[in-house]
């Protein structure tokens, strides 16, 4: 029996330097309050309470004055001004690829053209998105990317097409090509962020060959999802789980090949205990690395 843990399971670069960024500022300052959970892992977040970064989950929760960290998700323009009024010392950890989408967002706008955000309605990375455009919409998927471009009529406003950075690869593509036929003025923005596609690319080989998939993560988090629901259509056994607490050792031993990844917000010290619990408690080898494979296909 083997186990491979996917080598762009865990942290991204963006959810790295924001949690960095917290941690060194509480350090400094013995406080920061972080505006929303800082990544969608209810560990790690308890884990920086413990060292002095709070969430707030509301500008009311946050004192005047205070250091306040943006998260990677980033936010919506007006939260800035916002903190300025109450003299907040503002910490910015916008992921620079979603700071990419406001910019295109706001100069899109500016011209006049309606955007099109493809991503999970209501998710903090998309209301910060909305929060850069005049008009927009948001489509969750194909089918609403179909009803969209039904509804299109010729004389339409310009369209400015952008993506939450964790959209499904092949959904993006779907949508994009439904779109484009109906549509006469559109502008198409990629802005599915490399480590995505790069974790759902190796998620979708690794699904490919193993008879079990574990994919941990927070059941919030948006990209950790989608790492599941590629599993799941490559995979006939796939466990979501958000801690080793959720595995028992007894249908672990049922498997030749196991395969582990994680999303962006999973602290590798969680994927760690998982793996760790593997092969301490069922003794089992860890698998090669998966990267090998990634390059060769
Ligand atoms: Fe940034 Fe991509 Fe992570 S957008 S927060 S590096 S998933």
């Amino acid at each position: 029996m083997s186990v491979t843990v996917a080598k762009t399971a865990g942290f991204c670069f963006g959810v790295r330097r924001a949690v960095d960024l917290a941690e060194q500022q509480a350090k400094k300052n013995g406080k920061i309050y972080a505006y929303g959970e800082i990544i969608h892992n209810m560990h790690e977040i308890e884990r920086l309470e413990k060292l002095g970064v709070y969430t707030a989950h509301a500008l009311e929760d946050i004192p005047d004055g205070a250091g306040v960290l943006i998260r990677a998700h980033g936010v919506p323009r007006n939260v800035y001004t916002l903190l300025q009024a109450k003299k907040c010392e503002i910490f910015d950890a916008t992921c620079p690829f979603v700071r990419k989408i406001h910019k295109i967002a706001d100069k899109e706008s500016a011209d006049g053209r309606l955007i099109v955000i493809l991503g999970s309605a209501g998710h903090p990375e998309v209301v910060g998105i909305q929060g850069w455009c005049g008009e927009s919409v948001v489509l969750e998927g194909e089918e609403q990317a179909r009803a969209f471009s039904e509804r299109l009529e010729m004389e339409d406003k310009p369209i400015s097409l952008v993506a939450q950075t964790t959209v499904n690869r092949s959904i993006w593509n779907i949508s994009v090509g439904l779109i484009k036929k109906r549509c006469t003025n559109l502008k198409i923005f990629d802005t599915i962020c490399k480590a995505t596609d790069e974790r759902q690319s190796e998620a979708r080989l690794l699904a490919g060959v193993s008879d079990q998939m574990i994919v941990i993560g927070d059941k919030k988090s948006s990209n950790t999802k989608r790492l599941y629901e590629i599993s799941r259509s490559l995979c006939s056994d796939v466990r979501y789980i958000e801690d080793a607490a959720e595995l028992t050792t007894q249908e672990l031993g049922q498997h030749q090949h196991i395969g582990i990844t994680a999303g962006a917000s999973t602290p590798a010290w969680i994927i760690k205990e998982v793996s760790n619990m593997m092969s301490e408690e069922t003794k089992i080898e860890t698998g090669e690395d998966f990267a090998a494979m990634l390059e060769e296909s």
